[in-house]
């Protein structure tokens, strides 16, 4: 199996975020993702137990049970530590709301239920899904151990942490935390304007947390992005912005992903992945589409074949934040 350079993210997988049971047509979707990722050199796949609730695991374990041999040459990530509406969650003015939950208890009941979704005896990697903050961290550290002692999980990260919270939570524990998953794209650009707009008061508004790429380059848990496709915004899809200069903006930057795909000879998506590929924390970006085509579209990406010059990197980047930078 292929290191997790870049990865199938499954939140589309399983129709609703609904009770309804999972459909042949659903399990025939999922299978139709693994095939074309396959296919594009993509192995690893990521999960939630959350996803569709439950449903996107259930789909895709379905899916893994008719093709006897795949579980060996994949890798399956999931995450935990999420209570969903309706499961657990808490009333607030007559809604009922999610709530975090990273206690012995949970972690291992979801992991549970994740295995038994996605008919394996084994994840590759389980992350923890948002920080808890009623959970102690060192009580967090060796329940994400004993997993691994007990073979249940290859390996253990998190999600949506900080670099302080990586360090208090690596410190309780043994085993290396070796992800850290959070929104990176050219949209949601905090990943790099938090190193870059340092002492602004445009930087003070970045919410991606200061330091996770300083912690990747210096060994710590690597930094996968989810949401990298931008959600289709750069290629292909119309814009959803309702501010005219953000839709102008987004359609700007799109001439020039696309102008540049042209040069490179390659895809749209595989320009918007490889602009995040190129900072030399190796970002592994998460991709969210159930859409055949557009997985095939990653496969320059996956391959690591897009060198973006410096010029246009920079480019791309002060087209899509559609000012200069400081
Ligand atoms: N850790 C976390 O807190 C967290 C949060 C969110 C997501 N994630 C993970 O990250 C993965 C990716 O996140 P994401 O889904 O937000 O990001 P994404 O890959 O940027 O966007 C995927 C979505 O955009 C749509 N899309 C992409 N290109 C399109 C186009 N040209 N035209 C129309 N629609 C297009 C896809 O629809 P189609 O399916 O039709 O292509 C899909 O709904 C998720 O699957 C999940 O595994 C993690």
């Amino acid at each position: 199996m292929r290191r997790a350079d870049l990865l199938v993210g499954c939140m589309g997988l399983g129709g609703g975020w609904d009770a309804e049971p999972v459909t042949d047509e659903q399990v025939e979707q999922a299978g139709a993702v693994v095939e074309a990722a396959l296919a594009a050199g993509l192995t690893w796949f990521d999960h939630a137990d959350i996803y569709t609730r439950g449903k996107a695991e259930e789909a895709f374990g379905r899916a893994l049970a008719e093709r006897p041999g795949l579980r060996e040459r994949i890798g399956l990530q999931s995450k935990c530590g999420i209570l969903l509406p309706g499961e657990g969650g808490v009333m607030c003015s007559g809604e009922t709301h999610g709530r975090y939950d990273s206690s012995p208890e949970h972690v291992r009941r979801s992991l549970e239920g994740s295995l038994a979704r996605l008919r394996t005896d084994h994840l590759d990697v389980l992350l923890v899904h948002r920080p808890d903050p009623l959970t102690h961290p060192g009580e967090l550290g060796r329940t994400l151990d004993a997993l691994v002692a007990e073979g249940l999980v290859r390996q253990v990260g998190v999600s949506n942490h900080s670099p302080a919270q990586v360090d208090r939570l690596q410190a309780g524990m043994s085993e290396p935390l070796v992800v850290n998953q959070l929104e990176t794209s050219l949209a949601a650009r905090g990943w790099v304007e938090s190193g870059v707009l340092v002492n602004t008061d445009e930087g003070a508004r970045v919410g991606f947390p200061h330091g996770a790429l300083e912690q990747a380059l210096a060994g710590g848990p690597r930094v996968q992005g989810w949401g990298a496709l931008a959600q289709g915004r750069y290629s292909g899809r119309a814009s959803s912005a309702t501010d005219p200069l953000e839709a102008a903006r987004e359609e700007q930057t799109a001439r020039r992903v696309a102008a540049l795909a042209a040069e490179h000879g390659t895809t749209p998506e595989s320009i918007v992945l490889a602009w995040l590929q190129r900072h030399p924390a190796r970002v592994a970006p998460v991709v969210g589409t159930t859409s055949p085509q557009r997985i095939a579209a990653c496969a320059d990406a996956a391959a690591g074949r897009v060198h973006l010059s410096r010029a246009e990197w920079y480019e791309l980047w002060v087209t899509a934040r559609g000012g200069p930078l400081p």
